[in-house]
């Protein structure tokens, strides 16, 4: 771990609940890749998070070490962030339960996505999932991260660990560091490759909609040459053909090109090519990450002291930020 001493904070995480998909890599992972080397980076795997959906055991297993593994394939560089698992930091659970006492019933039942999926497991309605923001609160401000690096969806989420850090501070005194939210501009969703209105999403159940970090060469090109399109035949970007925009956009975010580039690649061409063109430019660019992943699945070992590494890291100055906590709301500490 490099010298951190005056960088700004960054905190961020993904849960390891399925495969990760081209819209995680685009709209996220990739540009952490940038930001590493700017501000001081905690990345982290949240487990504790995963399981307010049910899960199998042995899969949410091997999806964390799977997700650590793609971290790092992806140049998420161990040696500039804390990359950890967050069950193995204490403090997460620690801080939860005082940020709990600050949070109310209310506020917490308001969030959109617990009433989202409060209606989808609508068998399953438990106190982890309405906690889940209180959690992600406590992940965020255990680090005194200044920005938090998230999707559109998760804006509310951060916006409610602001509320949390002020009415702590303004309770207890000067004690958490206000986060941000830091969510990328234009471009960065990717729309389902079956229905392009909607978002490219892990648990999208028709198999064509997302395309999955996993997924072989073969798959990745019949995913494309099936993707939803329209009849008109001309290849450009344009709100009314949202099939055509999302495959340019798709091209572009992994050809690193502009939209006027790619348009001017693609005059005259069929969507057949089009479309044969735009998968073999993901297959291309997701390949030595994918190899990489392979290889550093099969070094399990490494892995896990890369993992044991970030945990202490973490592990140093989550304590420190809990000891604050609990010398300020009056636990007795000896
Ligand atoms: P999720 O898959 O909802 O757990 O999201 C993890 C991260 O990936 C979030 O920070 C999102 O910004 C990003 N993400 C997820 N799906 C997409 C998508 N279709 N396009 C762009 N970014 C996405
Ligand atoms: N809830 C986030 C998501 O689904 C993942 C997450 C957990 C997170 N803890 C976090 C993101 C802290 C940012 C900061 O995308």
């Amino acid at each position: 771990m490099e010298q951190a001493e005056g960088k700004k904070v960054i905190y961020s995480a993904i849960q390891p609940s399925g495969n990760l998909t081209i819209g995680n890599y685009v709209g996220a992972v990739r540009n952490w890749l940038t930001l590493q080397r700017e501000y001081e980076c905690y990345f982290a795997i949240a487990d504790m998070h995963a399981i307010t959906v049910k899960l199998v055991p042995a899969e949410l297993r091997r999806h964390t070490l799977e997700l650590a593994a793609l971290y790092l394939a992806c140049g998420i560089d161990p040696a500039q962030c804390a990359l950890y698992v967050q069950s193995h930091v204490p403090a997460h659970a620690e801080l939860c339960w005082v940020l709990n006492t600050v949070t109310y019933v209310g506020e917490a039942s308001r969030m959109t996505q617990f009433k989202d999926k409060s209606r989808r497991h609508s068998d399953n309605v438990n106190m982890g999932l309405m906690d889940y923001p209180v959690l992600m609160a406590a992940d965020i401000l255990l680090y005194g991260a200044n920005y938090v690096p998230v999707g559109a969806d998760q804006k509310q989420h951060v916006e409610l660990a602001r509320d949390l850090a002020e009415r702590f501070n303004s309770r207890y005194g000067e004690t958490f560091t206000v986060p941000e939210p830091l969510i990328p501009k234009g471009g960065a969703r990717i729309a389902s490759l079956q229905d392009p209105e909607r978002k490219m999403s892990k648990s999208d159940t028709n198999p064509g909609a997302s395309v999955f970090l996993s997924d072989d060469r073969d798959t990745i090109l019949r995913k494309f040459r099936r993707a939803v399109t329209d009849s008109d035949n001309r290849i450009v970007f344009s709100e009314d053909k949202p099939g055509i925009s999302n495959l340019l956009s798709i091209y572009c975010a992994f050809k690193g090109c502009t939209m006027s580039e790619a348009e001017a690649s693609f005059a005259g061409m069929g969507y057949g090519e089009f479309k044969l063109a735009v998968g073999e430019t993901v297959a291309d660019v997701l390949a030595p990450v994918q190899a990489r992943q392979r290889e550093l699945l099969a070094e399990k070992k490494e892995l896990a002291a890369l993992l044991e590494a970030g945990r202490e890291r973490a592990f140093y100055t989550s304590r420190k930020t809990l000891s604050k906590v609990y010398r300020k709301v009056g636990f007795y500490q000896g």
